[in-house]
């Protein structure tokens, strides 16, 4: 697992394009490297960063499967023990019991729930917000729950709205088909287009439309109108991951 400091995470000044954020991070031409650095650095970093630690909120969590991977980083970094540990999704209901993976190791005190709760001092949303109608409505959300710092792993298509849109489908595709992520997420475009008697070309449209919703601009905006100053972007060199971005954010 790589370090800050490692060489290979090399700093550089913020481009044109991000200048409105203050701190740009690389990283190098690697198949992990956008996972590592989300859960061995940028993670254990924000709650370095957390005077209180208190509450870490996954913010869409899923079946928890990356929130076990960051508690076992917080665990190896020595982090866990200021934290309570807390699993977010509006369809917990329909993720089955046996699948939330903190809860059938048994091994972290993680609590799940499907509705907010009253407060978090930190959270993170991989790969959720772009689910949501209004990312401007969701964040004001995430603000009114008072954390201090919020971290957002997401997608970033927009630049694929200036092709013709089969090369943007098949452009996207070979990024989202190179990860084990990417084809679950297809997968239910995939069964909805099967029930609606419609093609897979069909599905993978579909499924490139909902995606390409956001740029890591609109995230910037939507943070700063919901109260909280970009601090850093992670932007990857890797052509698996060139679509993601990481961005970092810290309430005003
Ligand atoms: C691609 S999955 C990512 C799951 C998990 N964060 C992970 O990294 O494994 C997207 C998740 O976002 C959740 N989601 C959908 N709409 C949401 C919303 N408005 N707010 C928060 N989470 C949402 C979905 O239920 C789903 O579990």
């Amino acid at each position: 697992m790589a370090e800050p400091g490692n060489k290979l995470f090399q700093k550089v000044p913020s481009s044109r394009q991000e200048e409105s954020f203050l701190e740009t991070v690389v990283l190098p031409e690697s198949n992990i490297a956008f996972f590592d650095h989300f859960v061995s650095i940028e993670i254990p970093n924000l709650v370095r960063e957390s005077p209180t630690g208190g509450i870490f909120l996954d913010f869409g969590c899923g079946n928890g499967s990356m929130l076990s991977i960051i508690c076992d980083s917080l665990r190896n970094h020595g982090l866990n023990k200021r934290l309570q540990i807390m699993g977010y999704d509006p369809n917990l209901p329909k993720i089955d019991e046996d699948s939330r993976v903190g809860r059938k190791k048994k091994i972290y005190e993680i609590s799940y729930t499907d509705s907010l709760p009253e407060r978090a001092d930190i959270i993170v949303a991989n790969f959720s917000l772009h689910h949501a109608d209004s990312i401007k409505e969701e964040l004001e959300k995430v603000a009114n729950l008072g954390a201090t710092f919020v971290t957002i792993a997401e997608y970033d298509f927009s630049k694929l709205r200036a092709l013709p849109e089969d090369q943007a489908v098949e452009e996207f595709k070979r990024g989202f088909q190179a990860s084990e992520a990417g084809l679950t997420d297809y997968e239910d475009f995939r069964r909805q287009a099967m029930r609606s008697g419609r093609s897979v070309d069909e599905a993978w449209r579909d499924c490139y439309l909902f995606h390409q919703k956001y740029s890591k601009e609109d995230f910037s905006q939507a943070l700063e109108s919901a109260g909280y100053s970009p601090m850093r972007i992670v932007l990857p060199s890797g052509r698996q991951d060139k679509y993601k971005f990481i961005l970092t954010a810290k309430k005003k």
